[in-house]
């Protein structure tokens, strides 16, 4: 991996966009990489409910589990399931999402494919 300004040549996309979710580490930072349908997203590999590591979890459509308590954030915004990025009719639905303490969103990354190599790269966002 190397650092050009701001962003970090993570590897080959392709390569990269065999493996639907894994870990990858910038500067110390672990990250959850995430690729479905050839569209990545990059969060922090860090669950911010204790600590359990995303990239170990599982995909469930466009969220990340947490394989330690299985609560789901957003695999490209970082949001919790329920906290702001559903509908207020899903959240009206679930008892269960009024009761769910308000957390930050998972820290996020931009990702970028970069040609004539096809490098995937990625920077802090939030
Ligand atoms: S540590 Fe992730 S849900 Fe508890």
């Amino acid at each position: 991996m190397s650092g050009n300004e701001d962003w970090f040549d993570l590897g080959s996309a392709v390569e990269l966009s065999r493996t639907q979710v894994q870990r990858v580490v910038v500067r110390n930072i672990p990250i959850a990489l995430s690729c479905v349908n050839g569209v990545f997203g990059a969060v922090s590999n860090i669950c911010n409910h204790a600590g359990g590591p995303l990239s170990e979890g599982s995909l469930d459509g466009a969220f990340l589990v947490c394989p330690w308590h299985h609560w789901k954030f957003d695999r490209r915004s970082g949001h919790r399931n329920g906290d702001g990025n559903t509908s207020r009719r899903e959240e009206a639905g679930s008892a269960r999402s009024a009761r769910k303490p308000r957390l930050q969103p998972q820290a996020t990354f931009s990702t970028r494919r970069r040609m004539p190599r096809r490098r995937l790269r990625l920077t802090a966002i939030s």
